[in-house]
């Protein structure tokens, strides 16, 4: 199954974009290993490509493969791809996917999978073993605020939330065969924008805490 968009439209895809840049910068500040030069890297959820462009300015790597299902948003990052040894694709099921990585990424995508247990197993087939899989969830049922947005995400996403606690998420990972780490996404050194920008709730001490406590950034290990 493939969609247009996930949002509503481009526009809409394009503020959630402009909302992440903290998270992704964050997320790779958090990468442990040293340098990617070597690696191949998959970022599953590419959505318009962003975070993969972000990391190669940051961390260079040998080559980087964006997938989505959202075909709109994918085409825009086609049209973006610079000279980075990137490619963006339209993917339905990752079994359409026949190249291996060394480092996997997933920003806020884990809670859009109905079955959680074949996500795992499939990042875990296209893992190099020793392979490491960065996924950022935020949208968990340990979130306090998960009744009010497991209502409101739905409205905007043109596909279903599913509602997973961590040790779900966690139990999940570790069957497919991954040594399972976490820990809270936090900001570092880095500042949250106070105002209206990707966060569905406007409580400002919600939302710090929210990124201190709630957000989590798995690290999973492929055995
Ligand atoms: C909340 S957005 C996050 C996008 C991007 N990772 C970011 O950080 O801005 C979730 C993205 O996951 C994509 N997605 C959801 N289910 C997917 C699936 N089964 N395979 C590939 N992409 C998927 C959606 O189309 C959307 O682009």
């Amino acid at each position: 199954m493939t969609i247009q968009t996930w949002t509503a439209d481009l526009a809409a895809e394009q503020a959630m974009e402009d909302g992440h840049d903290l998270y992704w910068n964050r997320m790779i500040d958090l990468v442990a290993e040293p340098d990617l030069g070597a690696a191949r890297v998959l970022d599953f959820g590419c959505n318009q490509g962003a975070f993969l462009r972000l990391l190669y300015a940051r961390k260079p790597f040998a080559y980087g493969l964006g997938v989505d299902i959202a075909r709109a948003a994918v085409e825009v990052a086609q049209h973006r791809r610079g000279s980075e040894p990137v490619d963006y694709r339209v993917v339905g099921e990752l079994d359409e996917v026949a190249e291996v990585f060394d480092v996997a990424f997933s920003h806020e995508v884990a809670y859009l999978i109905e079955d959680i247990a074949a996500h795992a197993r499939a990042i875990h087939a296209r893992l190099v073993p020793g392979g490491v899989y960065y996924a950022a969830i935020g949208c968990h049922t340990d979130n306090p605020a998960w009744p009010e947005w497991s209502v409101e995400i739905p409205k905007m996403s043109n596909l279903p939330v599913f509602g997973r606690s961590l040790a779900q998420y966690a139990d999940a990972f570790a069957t497919a065969g991954f040594e399972v780490t976490a820990r809270p996404f936090g900001l570092g050194d880095r500042f949250l924008r106070m105002d209206e920008s990707e966060h569905p709730s406007r409580d400002y001490a919600e939302r710090l805490a929210y990124v201190e406590r709630v957000k989590t950034l798995f690290r999973l290990v492929r055995c």
